[in-house]
């Protein structure tokens, strides 16, 4: 039973003597309805209007490799179960990534990507795809390479046209681009390896391959801290802007909105999500967890938690607020698989269910705010007793 699995993935966390792992371990799993259980009526896709994708990150590579338990989403039959029960969108978490699919030069593996897009055809979701243009997590053989600027040139254009081309018609969006602005709004012109050596012309090359690889996929830009009206989203709307008036097939705008109850909610959200839609764009949500700072015990007081509900319904409020926001996705959905402790020192507790896939106030927070969408279109969910009052 679960508790045991619970109790060795602890014990193992401990093996690795972080005292992150600890407080993890330490925390219970505070009673809840566990998703497998329940009638297919009462999940977050069922309950979403028609149209809108209710997404989440599919765990696997990255951090999860440093980590005492096999890849969850090949290995974890419970949490595939919940996957594919709750969400109608899945991105993958790493598995798109150019160090996964292309470790070396010549050579694509494909093997997890083709995996995640066979379950979600399986399981009927539509699929994000992440990501083709970063400055982050790329092989060694691109960043330490010694290439020219046409040779780096073909090897973008070579991998957008086959990892696009490879999945054509059944991926919905691509964050063609992703963090290619700091905070301030400047370009990042010394750890992107594709602005840095080829100038900004790039990006809009990056977009016309892959709208040529796939044309009915829409292409994003997505970055972190643009949830608000700041130096770094004005960037992106200025750059779109000029983008889309000289015809390049840029689609949409996304914020991943890595949120913290340490700060305030970005109330402006709903506000900077609707002028990049006035542009004709769409928008998204793509990569929403709301981390926060763990007492001493790793247990979230109840006050906590309901803050984090409240952030998470906020955002979602504000997406289902803005026409041509019909897609939101959360960064994994279990404490189970979470990059934020360890990434984030000392905070936590950043999903909607705990490590069972019990779930906390923050899913019930999505699941009434869905429904209560459902609703106000015409389409109504009879029987959702967590939505009752
Ligand atoms: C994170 C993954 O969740 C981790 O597993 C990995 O170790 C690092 O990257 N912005 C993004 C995502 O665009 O790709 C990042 O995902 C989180 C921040």
């Amino acid at each position: 039973m679960k508790p045991i699995r619970l109790v060795t993935a602890a014990l193992a966390a401990m093996a690795l003597s972080s005292p992150l792992a600890l407080a993890a371990a330490a925390s219970p799993a505070p009673t809840g309805d566990l998703t497998p259980g329940h009638a297919k009526k009462d999940t977050l896709r069922w309950v979403a209007p028609k149209g809108f994708y209710i997404g989440t990150a599919a765990a696997g590579g990255g951090h999860h490799e440093e980590q005492p338990y096999p890849d969850p989403f090949t290995k974890d039959l419970e949490y595939r179960g919940v996957l594919a029960a709750e969400f109608g969108s899945v991105s993958a978490e790493n598995q798109m990534k150019w160090e996964y699919i292309h470790p070396e030069q010549g050579r694509y593996n494909f093997g997890m990507a083709d995996a995640i897009v066979k379950f979600a055809q399986h399981n009927r979701q539509a699929v994000r795809g992440h990501t083709l243009l970063w400055h982050s997590q790329n092989p060694e053989w691109l960043e330490q390479g010694d290439f020219t600027a046409d040779e780096l040139r073909a090897i973008l254009r070579d991998h957008i046209t086959t990892v696009v081309g490879r999945y054509k018609g059944r991926i919905q969006q691509w964050d063609v681009a992703n963090e290619i602005f700091d905070d301030s709004g400047n370009l990042r012109t010394t750890d992107n390896i594709w602005i840095r050596e080829l100038g900004p012309g790039i990006i809009a090359d990056a977009f016309r391959w892959a709208h040529q690889a796939d044309p009915r996929a829409k292409l994003f830009f997505n970055d972190y801290n643009v949830e608000s009206v700041n130096a770094k989203s004005n960037a992106y709307y200025t750059l779109i802007k000029d983008l889309r008036a000289q015809g390049v097939p840029v689609h949409g705008f996304s914020a991943q909105a890595h949120l913290s109850t340490r700060y305030g909610f970005p109330g402006d959200l709903e506000t900077n999500l609707k002028r990049f839609a006035d542009l004709g764009l769409g928008t998204a949500i793509t990569e929403l967890d709301v981390r926060m700072d763990l007492p001493a015990d790793g247990v979230p007081t109840a006050e906590m938690l309901a803050k984090q509900a409240d952030y998470y319904r906020q955002t979602l409020t504000a997406c289902l607020n803005v026409k041509g926001c019909n897609s939101f996705t959360i960064w994994g959905f279990t404490d189970k698989y979470s990059w934020v402790p360890v990434f984030f020192t000392g905070q936590g507790a950043a999903t909607v269910m705990w490590e069972d896939f019990t779930r906390k106030p923050a899913y019930h927070a999505l699941q009434c705010t869905l429904a209560k969408a459902s609703a106000d279109r015409g389409q109504h969910h009879p029987h959702l007793p967590a939505c009752a009052k």
